[in-house]
């Protein structure tokens, strides 16, 4: 089977992780360029002062990705190059900076997918108090309606939010994100409310402005599975499930919290401060949203978790094994199943069973795979970038999507993280995922890897072969 005409083969980055020139031009400082440069909070203090410099060499990484055959790139835009203060002032060289990347893209006919927040805020807004504060969501509406405005006539495919669970999670609960807060549910809770509440209103302007695009959001797509047949452990799977993807699909597509997670967070007191208008925002625009995004990396492993007491957590860097934060389930290492350099499981299967249950609660909703790869440190032959481990990683999953397809869910795109080897937030340089090496010791070189020729061909004869 190829995949059909209308299915976008596509890699993605992160402004923050590519870009650089974090101070150039205007642009105002993010809550990452504070956070990177605080003692131990980065591995090898690593930040995105210059990251690889990707503000600079725009036209030589969007020609390798034409080269490459790529239909589409998933990239975000920073908000503090567009509002150096989070609000207020347009900064127009941050405007001239992404028409020039849109326009690069469409010179070669790839499909820009634009992501309006990857977990750089404002360091004006953290400030005051980030994602706590409601004034961000009017920050942030105005912010995404700017963008609309700006780049709209050539960018129809849009994404609001990166991965929800995972900024704020690790951002109040894990203190591994700014603004490093420690279990502190209540902020959590609310950090989430806000960001939602901030999505369902720039939908419901996008939808206004008529300008015939899609837009949705994307979440990190973690399906949760009871390691065996034990009624405890399917209790813990069916928590895990609710708290990491339906308390953040069912505000979108619903318009409601699932009632699991709301009649407990109402039990322990931890239920966000909402309003009626804006639990009116979230139901008025729940049926307008195009499509969700799905970064798939693993799905969890879970059993219920009896030793409450426990001090093995979570890993802030998403190795499987230990305790949820709220200490009802564990995630399980299996020996069965295989993992990455990083501890994270590889199951293409699992994506194929995970978009069951997604098609499951939500019907049909178009699905894109926003981010899917492998990190690992690549090996070196002689001259070579051998990443063979990172096709046979795409391979599997591309071959899951199809047989998703053949089942029945609408998958309509897949962007491979990332196009080229990025700064990762919290692992550095060391952890690659692209299909470009980019030479820290040569000036920022690019090379194209093993993988580069290898995805030009899956491209070229649309998953044919695979
Ligand atoms: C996703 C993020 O969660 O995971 C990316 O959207 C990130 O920005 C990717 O780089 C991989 O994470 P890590 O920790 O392996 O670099």
């Amino acid at each position: 089977m190829k995949f059909p005409n209308d299915f976008l083969f596509g890699a993605a980055s992160a402004a923050y992780q590519i870009e650089g020139a974090y101070n150039k031009d205007g642009k105002g400082i993010s809550n990452w360029d504070v956070f990177s440069k605080m003692p131990g909070k980065t591995f090898e203090a690593t930040n995105g002062d210059v990251a690889i410099d990707h503000y600079h060499r725009y036209k030589e990484d969007i020609k390798l990705m034409a080269e490459m055959g790529l239909e589409s790139y998933r990239f975000s835009i920073s908000w503090c190059r567009i509002f150096p203060n989070g609000q207020g002032e347009v900064n127009q060289a941050g405007i001239k900076f992404y028409n020039n990347i849109i326009d690069e893209c469409l010179k070669y006919g790839i499909v820009p997918f634009v992501t309006l927040y990857h977990w750089d805020l404002p360091e004006a807004l953290e400030l005051y108090g980030g994602w706590i504060n409601k004034n961000t969501i009017d920050a942030f509406t105005a912010y995404a309606e700017i963008c609309f405005k700006a780049f709209g006539d050539r960018v129809k495919h849009w994404i609001t939010f990166n991965e929800t669970v995972v900024f704020t999670k690790l951002g109040y609960i894990q203190g591994a994100h700014p603004p490093a807060i420690e279990n502190d549910q209540k902020k959590y809770f609310q950090a989430i409310h806000n960001v939602l509440v901030a999505h369902a209103k720039s939908v419901e302007i996008y939808k206004e402005l008529k300008q015939y695009g899609e837009i949705g959001i994307t979440n990190v797509f973690t399906p949760a599975f009871s390691i065996d047949d034990n009624l405890d452990n399917i209790d813990a799977a069916n928590h895990a499930n609710n708290y990491e993807l339906y308390l953040f699909y069912d505000p979108v597509l619903k318009g409601e919290y699932p009632e699991y997670v709301s009649n407990q967070l109402k039990e322990r007191g931890v239920f966000p401060e909402t309003t009626e208008e804006e639990m009116d925002i979230l139901k008025r625009n729940c049926e307008k949203n195009d499509f969700i995004g799905l970064n798939y990396y693993q799905p969890m492993r879970v059993a219920r978790n009896f030793d409450v007491d426990s001090k093995e957590k979570a890993s802030a860097t998403g190795a499987a094994g230990g305790a949820y934060f709220d200490g009802y389930f564990k995630t399980v290492v299996l020996l069965d199943k295989k993992y990455t350099k990083w501890g994270w499981e590889i199951s293409a299967e699992a994506f194929v069973e995970g978009t069951k249950m997604l098609k499951e609660r939500y019907g049909d909703i178009k699905l894109y795979v926003t981010e899917n790869g492998l990190g690992d440190i690549d090996p070196i032959v002689g001259e070579e970038i051998m990443d063979t481990a990172r096709t046979e990683f795409i391979e599997e999953h591309l071959k899951a999507c199809k047989e998703a397809i053949r089942q029945g869910i609408n998958i309509k795109g897949y962007y491979a993280w990332s196009v080229i080897d990025l700064l990762s937030w919290l692992n550095g340089y060391k952890k690659q995922y692209g299909f470009i090496y980019v030479d820290h010791d040569n000036n920022l070189a690019r090379k194209k890897k093993y993988s580069f020729n290898w995805y030009k061909g899956v491209i070229e004869n649309r998953g044919e072969n695979l």
